[in-house]
């Protein structure tokens, strides 16, 4: 199997390299409005932000911003196939402006986008964020009434165009090939996931580099999972606010197509240089799968549900029939093209190293 992955160094309120109906899938965290490390670059985007903050102007500034999210948004409804989904990670805004504190809610005003775009939203995903705990109360300390929760979680909104997807693409028999083990379905698909620190967190692991920290980066298990819950082997992932490449580089461990739009050309330089340990982390993360499976099966033998199906590929058995062609590759090998990668993937066999779980 072959799958590219394409970086464009631009501005996502146009994807002008983008047919209509041209991406399966959208994984995306936006710059979040309201959070202070983002103002400038939506002053960038739009001048009037700065005058606002300055002003002391919350509401008006969190809507110029959110107005240039929207156009991403117009653009993402545009290149999205009916039935393809989109999957946005955003947390919500506390600032304290004109000496007045409150939340910004970010997570409603995309939704409401969303759905003034024509989009389904469906249920949504709440995942738990490490704080400090030292820093944990905000305001007035241990005196009642003013003091404020700390946000410690973030939004994954889940919106539809359209009604169930009833195409996939031709050659693979996909959507049996992709399917996911009961265990990971009960797993994923739950509103509230509170073990995804403890999972993979990207490239850093496998070659101990610091570049996610300088652009609010999400968690690899995130995309990653998003990718496996809503789409199947020869689809395409956009992430249109691309960052260090989190997203592209669980669509490469994935087997799925992608493309990114990134307005800072420094991540799409810093990712082409961790680009090459993708096979390892593949590799790994199939194994893991694997493992964790077999570590299921063990536990359901005494306490679980029947196993009465076996796998096609793999020496185990599994719960459903679903299940049984399930097949997951792992990266051979990794070729620059002109405006990015292209992947050579192989079945996997569970001969690759194992990461530390
Ligand atoms: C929250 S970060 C994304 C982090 C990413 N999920 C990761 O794991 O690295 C948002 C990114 O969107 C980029 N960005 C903001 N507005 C953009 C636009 N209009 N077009 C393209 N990129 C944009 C920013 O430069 C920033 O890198």
């Amino acid at each position: 199997m072959e799958t590219t992955h394409r970086v464009v160094t631009g501005d996502a309120r146009e994807l002008t390299s983008l047919p209509d109906e041209s991406v399966e899938l959208v994984v995306t965290s936006p710059p979040y409005p309201l959070i202070e490390m983002w103002d400038e670059l939506f002053a960038r985007l739009d001048p009037k932000v700065e005058e606002l903050l300055e002003a002391g102007a919350g509401r008006e500034a969190f809507e110029a911003m959110h107005a240039q999210l929207d156009r991403v948004w117009a653009e993402v409804e545009r290149v999205l196939v009916d039935g393809g989904i989109a999957c946005i990670n955003v947390g919500d805004a506390t600032r304290t402006l004109d000496d007045s504190f409150r939340v910004y809610s970010n997570h409603a005003r995309v939704l409401e986008a969303f759905e003034s775009l024509g989009f389904d939203p469906l249920p949504d995903i709440l995942w738990r964020k490490p704080t400090n705990s030292a820093a944990k109360f905000m305001g007035s300390g241990m005196l009642p009434p003013n003091a404020y929760v700390t946000l410690e979680h973030e939004y994954i909104l889940v919106c539809r165009k359209g009604g169930d997807r009833r195409s996939f693409p031709p050659g693979y028999d996909e959507r049996y090939e992709a399917a996911y083990f009961w265990e990971e379905r009960n797993r994923w698909f739950t509103d509230l996931w509170t073990d995804v620190m403890g999972e993979l967190q990207s490239l850093e692991e496998v070659d101990g580099s610091d570049l996610r920290e300088r652009s609010a980066a999400y968690p690899l298990e995130i995309p990653y999972r998003l990718i496996a819950m809503y789409s199947v082997y020869g689809d395409t992932v956009l992430d249109p606010f691309w960052g260090t490449g989190t997203t592209t580089l669980a669509a490469m461990c994935a087997g799925r197509h992608s493309v990114g739009y990134e307005l800072e050309e420094a991540f799409v330089s810093l990712f082409d240089e961790h680009v090459d340990t993708v096979p390892k982390l593949s590799g790994a993360i199939a194994r893991r799968r694997l493992e964790r499976h077999r570590r299921f099966v063990e536990e359901a033998a005494r306490d679980g549900p029947d196993l009465d199906y076996r796998s096609t590929h793999y020496d185990v058995p599994v719960v459903t029939q679903m299940e049984r062609d399930i097949q997951l590759y792992d990266v051979d090998c990794v070729t620059r093209i002109d405006d990015g990668y292209r992947l050579e993937h192989a079945p996997y066999t569970p001969a690759t190293p194992a990461l530390e779980d």
